[in-house]
């Protein structure tokens, strides 16, 4: 007799992982292999803060995936454990690319901060002002030191948020009984040069730099994980080494490596196989990477696929390393055809160097002698990935028109 009509499909479904929480990103591993120094130097900077002093601010730097997150909950956890009894600090972590207004920045933490529910900062509707004053009120009410991390600090700065960094850096002065120390995250080394002058002097401290891990590191990494991920023997010999090989080409990115074995472990699951095998992990890696790229595009506001769309077309007509000037005629061109209002030139530039970020596109500053500098752009994905832009909405009539311009070339 059949209980479900889904039974048939479960059965079928032999699972090998046993605990698919244990490979997500969001699992914080009880050790972080090759992190030891930066664990250590972090923790002597914090450790003061048990004492109830204020530890020096911290910048944190590394590409994504070097462990930065991970090891500042660690420390997170391990502070909160040693300060059990004597209650006299507290952990507030923020991520700034969820978060990402400074109204809700000062809510994130005023609400870590107080439980009572009286007190709490409502989630939209009061000025700056008064969300600021208040969250200051808060923190001094506890007489406590916070060690405050700000992750993806970088992310906000390019939505143009500046100042809230300035306000958290000052707040000590407010404070009378409590304290405050800074821990900013940034995937990008160049954050503090993008920030204005005031909040930089106030938000230096001490700096601590993430280096990328090797091919080596990844695969202890992914080891430790596996052994409590998987029973014994359900991975083919290689297939850790393979995936840290991969990852580590990947600017050593320990997420990568996570992400490739996790798809190849359900996609073994999901074909039946009992085991993992070099293959799995080959066709986990097709679509990772296809999938990153094409969820990046998809996710651009209209403008930025207008940019990456003049940046095609200049490629399209041999230009494959071209200049911000050459974006930029065909961004009007395109725009034109669309309709669409263009931006100036520096706000394109901007742009450019958004897409540049997110490596999309490699953009580098040139030096032309007389003619000054400019910036050398071209296609960082492979063209196929790109090519996804095609199907966007917006550019659905685009390849059937030409514009006024491109007429008279013709
Ligand atoms: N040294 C390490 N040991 C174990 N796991 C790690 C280590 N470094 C990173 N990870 C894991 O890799 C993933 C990405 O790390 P994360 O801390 O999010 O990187 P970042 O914040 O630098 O982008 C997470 O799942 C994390 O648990
Ligand atoms: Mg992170």
């Amino acid at each position: 007799m059949q209980d479900s009509i889904f039974d048939q499909y479960i059965k079928k479904r032999t699972p090998i992982i046993k605990n698919k929480k244990i490979l997500q990103n969001t699992y914080l591993p009880e050790q972080l292999p090759h992190r030891a120094g930066q664990i250590d130097k972090i923790a002597s900077i914090v450790s003061i803060a048990l004492e109830g002093d204020r530890p020096s601010n911290i910048m944190v730097y590394g590409k994504t995936g070097t462990g930065k997150t991970a090891v500042l909950n660690f420390i997170g956890k391990e502070l909160e454990k040693a300060d059990s009894r004597r209650e006299r600090c507290g952990y507030v972590y923020v991520n700034c690319e969820v978060v990402d207004t400074p109204y809700g920045i000062l809510y994130n933490i005023g609400n870590q901060i107080t439980v009572e529910s009286d007190n709490k900062i409502p989630f939209t509707g009061w000025s700056f002002e008064k969300v600021y004053s208040n969250l200051v009120k808060q923190i001094d009410d506890t007489d406590k030191v916070f060690v405050v991390v700000l992750d993806e600090i970088d992310r906000m700065v390019s939505k143009k948020g500046d100042d809230i960094f300035y306000y958290l850096a000052k707040i000590n002065e407010n404070l009378k009984r409590s304290k405050v120390s800074l821990v900013g995250i940034s995937n990008d080394m160049k954050f503090l040069e993008f920030l204005e002058p005031k909040a930089r002097s106030r938000l230096g401290g001490e700096s601590l730099i993430f280096p990328p891990y090797t091919a080596d590191e990844l695969e202890d990494i992914l080891k430790s994980r596996a052994e409590i991920a998987f029973d014994n023997d359900t991975l083919d010999g290689g297939v850790i080494s393979y995936c840290a090989s991969v990852a580590a080409r990947v600017d050593g990115d320990a997420r990568v490596a996570l992400d490739l074995l996790r798809t190849a472990a359900d996609t073994a699951e999901r074909n039946g196989d009992s085991r993992v095998t070099i293959a799995h992990v080959k066709s986990a890696k097709n679509s990772i990477e296809f999938d990153a790229v094409s969820e990046g595009i998809r996710t651009l506001s209209s403008q930025s696929k207008i940019v990456l769309m003049s940046i095609t077309k200049n490629v399209e007509a041999d230009n494959p390393r071209m200049t911000t000037g050459d974006v930029y005629n065909k961004y009007k061109e395109i725009c034109d055809v669309l309709d669409i209002k263009p931006l100036t030139q520096r706000r394109v530039t901007d742009l450019i160097s958004e897409l540049d970020m997110m490596g999309i596109i490699n953009a580098s500053v040139r030096s032309f002698g007389r003619a000054g500098r400019t910036k050398e752009i071209e296609l960082a994905a492979p063209k196929e990935n790109i090519m996804i832009l095609r199907d966007d909405p917006m550019f659905k009539d685009f390849e059937y028109s030409k514009s006024p311009r491109q007429m008279k070339l013709m």
